[in-house]
């Protein structure tokens, strides 16, 4: 059992000591948090309550660091326990850009111990789903993939609604979307274009839209809004056999395919609602078959349990470094294009 000191003890501190009373591998050892306010629920629950940083990296006992600090924080604090000898599990995003990110791993490397990032997202039950039918060909090859969420309270206003802290949506949604997008579509990213705005926080974006075009031919649609009251689907994927829609967080959705890929076009004008159309008339009803979306399991306690056994040398990573820099480096592409209002040609 590894002893973990989580460091930052606020929304997802918490939500790691939460985790960690289920001893997946590794268990809540101790807390360090900057605001002594923060310590009390953890001192009440027994925990050893750190009084700095380097109180953390001196205690022998300890054998992870799970950084959930503000995001600014990441890199200075994540090189700094790895030149101590400890291992890092970082919040997302793991840095605010690609160069910060390749100095972590440079750091990791010269100590020999675990770094990773809590990508906890790839164990969602949605994205699950999307992974499921795509792997057992169930709407055929996918073509175009919608990824949004799309809330309707603005951006949380603490160090989220400031730039120097690593607010805004790209860095705290998006870079969960871009690295499930990643990590599902097996080709590298040739070209990318952003739509960014920030609309009622004007130092941070707080609504974008990145077009990603992948070398195999596919694109995908990442989108994220804090500002929308009438939200489109979490998921949106395109087929050559057929479409899936997962509708929300409730993962209600399904899989409409063809039964066979030949078209039945009637030979004159078709009368429907939309008005006289062949081309957007329904297909007709014997062509089609309505499937449910597939049924998954996930546990994302497994990413702590992945990384005490990477640290005893039992396993790969299962969110490995060079992921992480992958998506950094397509977030500074994502942010270059919003910059420069052109589409950025890669090879990502
Ligand atoms: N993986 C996820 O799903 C997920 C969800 C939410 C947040 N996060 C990430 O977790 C991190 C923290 O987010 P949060 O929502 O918990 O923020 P928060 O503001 O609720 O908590 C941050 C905590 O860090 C403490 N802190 C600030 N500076 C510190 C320092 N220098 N040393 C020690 N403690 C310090 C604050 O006092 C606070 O208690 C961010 O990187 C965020 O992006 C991840």
């Amino acid at each position: 059992m590894k002893n973990a000191v989580i460091v930052g003890f606020g929304g997802m501190g918490n939500y790691h000591r939460k985790s960690l009373a289920k001893e997946p591998g590794m268990r809540a050892y101790g807390v360090y948090d900057i605001n002594p306010e923060k310590m009390k629920v953890p001192a009440a629950e027994g925990l050893h309550l750190f009084h700095s940083f380097e109180e953390v990296l001196r205690d022998p006992a300890v054998d992870v660091l799970i950084l959930s600090v503000p995001n600014n924080f990441h890199h200075d604090m994540a090189i700094q326990a790895l030149e101590a000898g400890k291992n890092v599990i970082s919040e997302k995003p793991v840095a605010l850009n690609s160069k910060e990110l390749e100095e972590m791993i440079a750091a990791s490397k010269r100590a020999g111990k675990i770094f990773t990032v809590h990508q906890n997202r790839r164990w969602d039950t949605d994205y699950r789903i999307v992974k499921k039918s795509i792997a057992d060909n169930l709407i055929g090859k996918p073509f175009y993939i919608e990824s949004r969420v799309q809330g309707s309270n603005g951006v949380p206003g603490d160090w989220r609604c400031v730039k120097s802290s690593g607010g805004g949506m790209l860095l705290d949604w998006g870079v969960h979307l871009i690295d499930q997008m990643l990590y599902l579509v097996k080709s590298p990213v040739v070209s990318i274009f952003t739509h960014m705005l920030s609309i009622r926080f004007k130092d941070v974006d707080d609504n974008f839209k990145v077009l990603l075009r992948f070398e195999n031919g596919l694109s995908a649609l990442v989108e994220v809004d804090t500002w929308c009251l009438i939200p489109l689907p979490r998921w949106h994927v395109s087929g050559t056999d057929g479409t899936l829609v997962v509708r929300g967080w409730d993962n209600s959705g399904e899989i409409v395919r063809v039964k066979e890929r030949t078209e039945h076009w009637e030979p004159g004008i078709v009368y429907t609602a939309a008005g006289p159309t062949r081309t957007m008339a329904p297909r007709p009803i014997e062509t089609i078959e309505k499937l449910p979306l597939p049924h998954v399991e996930t546990d994302e306690l497994d990413f702590y349990r992945n990384v005490a056994a990477a640290i005893d040398g039992k396993e790969e990573l299962l969110v490995k470094p060079s992921e992480a820099l992958r998506v950094m480096n397509v977030i500074d592409a994502v942010f270059l294009s919003a910059k420069t209002g052109a589409s950025v040609a890669c090879h990502i």
